[in-house]
């Protein structure tokens, strides 16, 4: 059953055109209340699927019960009609029109125009629900396939985690499996191999199970991360010392000065200062790596900082050969390396790049006019 509120201070003299209606819409229970706040009660109550307001009435006006059914979210979207006994200004139909209404009747009104009207308002009520179903069922599918689209992302990268796992253990592993392998050779063939021999296989053997291990670990680091710690507020100039203080001395033994352009009372960001102390040590043992790779005598790495309104950036610079443009994207993938490969793992950097995605920063690289690399850390500040 259709329900249908009137509200007017003359409702009395609408009954006769109400009755009418009656007759004319079999399926439509017509309510009818004398004042704004009587009306605002019924709406409450009987959750009406069309209200007509009279303009003009006295105490509350329609405009008001308007703007209060609008304020409800029992009543925000109930389609309102308004009626007048006089033709409304433009400003008085913009008024209303921003105040939610749907239309406007002028009285006296015919018994068929508004049974019409009726009808009208109840098909445009029909179409919104069916859209807004529709829009629902569609977000609903939108969602599930957003979802299903980051499984197999997720699932891909696994893949190739996987497959950068398997290839990492399989170089020790064969080393280890050659290793040993001879050695029993030797002793099943009851051949002589001196103690020195064997003790050059142990240590070998054990090498290559110390890399295993590290590969194990850093693969732990790269899984645990996402989870992100707790995010305080931390002074980036102390973690740099600190990160310099474990490996300055191993840079400057490689021949690296190491310059600060640190920016005076720089504010604090917002992070973990041990996974920004990691990030930027991972950082310049990149450096170091590259300025080893080149002959010069004036080996440098610049770490600056500096800080806008919302951010706190640190850049680490090096003047090394820099990276040539089509792998600066790739640099960033899990094992991707272009060390031996005996020495680096190609984790460095994509363990360096979700950690400070877990502190909501981001990590960008440039390379520097004349040679060199830049990586770029932004952070958010702590104050932000
Ligand atoms: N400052 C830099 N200058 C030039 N190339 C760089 C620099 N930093 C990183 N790269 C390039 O990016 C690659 C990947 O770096 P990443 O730190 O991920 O791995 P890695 O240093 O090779 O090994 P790991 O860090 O696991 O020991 C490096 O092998 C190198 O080719
Ligand atoms: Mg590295």
């Amino acid at each position: 059953m259709l329900k249908v509120l009137f509200v007017d201070d003359q409702v009395e003299m609408l009954k006769p055109l109400l009755n009418l209606v009656k007759n004319l819409l079999k399926d439509v229970t017509i309510l009818a209340e004398s004042s704004g706040a009587a009306g605002l009660e019924r709406a409450r109550v009987d959750k009406p699927d069309m209200i007509f307001l009279d303009i003009s009435m006295p105490g509350m006006d329609g405009y008001e019960v308007c703007r209060r059914l609008r304020q409800s979210t029992q009543t925000e979207s109930v389609p309102i009609l308004f009626l007048s006994s006089m033709d409304l200004t433009m400003k008085e139909q913009l008024e209303a029109f921003e105040l939610g209404a749907v239309d406007f009747l002028r009285k006296p009104i015919q018994s068929v125009e508004l049974a019409t009207r009726i009808r009208v308002v109840e098909r445009l009520n029909n179409y919104t629900q069916h859209l807004e179903e529709l829009v629902a069922e569609q977000t609903q599918k939108i969602e599930k396939q957003q979802l299903l689209a980051a499984r197999t992302q997720r699932l891909a990268a696994m893949g190739t985690l996987a497959a950068g796992i398997a290839h990492e253990i399989n170089q020790p592993l064969n080393a280890l499996k050659v290793t040993a392998d001879g050695l029993l050779y030797w002793k099943d063939r009851d051949e002589h191999i001196s103690e020195e021999e064997v003790f050059d296989g142990l240590r070998f053997i054990s090498k290559q199970c110390f890399r295993i291990e590290s590969i194990i670990n850093n693969m732990r680091d790269l899984v645990q991360q996402g989870s992100g710690g707790e995010m305080v507020s931390v002074d980036t100039h102390n973690v740099i010392e600190q990160a310099l203080s474990l490996i300055g001395q191993q840079l400057m033994s490689h021949g690296i000065e190491i310059v600060r352009h640190f920016e005076q009372g720089l504010p604090h960001c917002l992070g973990s200062q041990t996974a920004l102390e990691q990030v930027v040590l991972n950082l310049l043992t990149n450096g170091m790596n590259a300025l080893d790779s080149i002959q010069s005598n004036n080996k440098q790495l610049v770490i600056e900082t500096r800080s806008d309104a919302e951010l706190v950036t640190i850049r680490v610079i090096d003047n090394g050969p820099g990276i040539p443009e089509e792998k600066l994207e790739s640099i960033f993938d899990p094992f991707y390396t272009s060390s031996p490969a005996t020495e680096g793992m190609g984790l460095g950097l994509s363990i360096t790049q979700n950690l400070i995605v877990s502190m909501r920063g981001s990590l960008a690289v440039e390379n520097v006019e004349g040679g060199g690399a830049s990586f770029i850390i932004t952070l958010p500040r702590a104050s932000a």
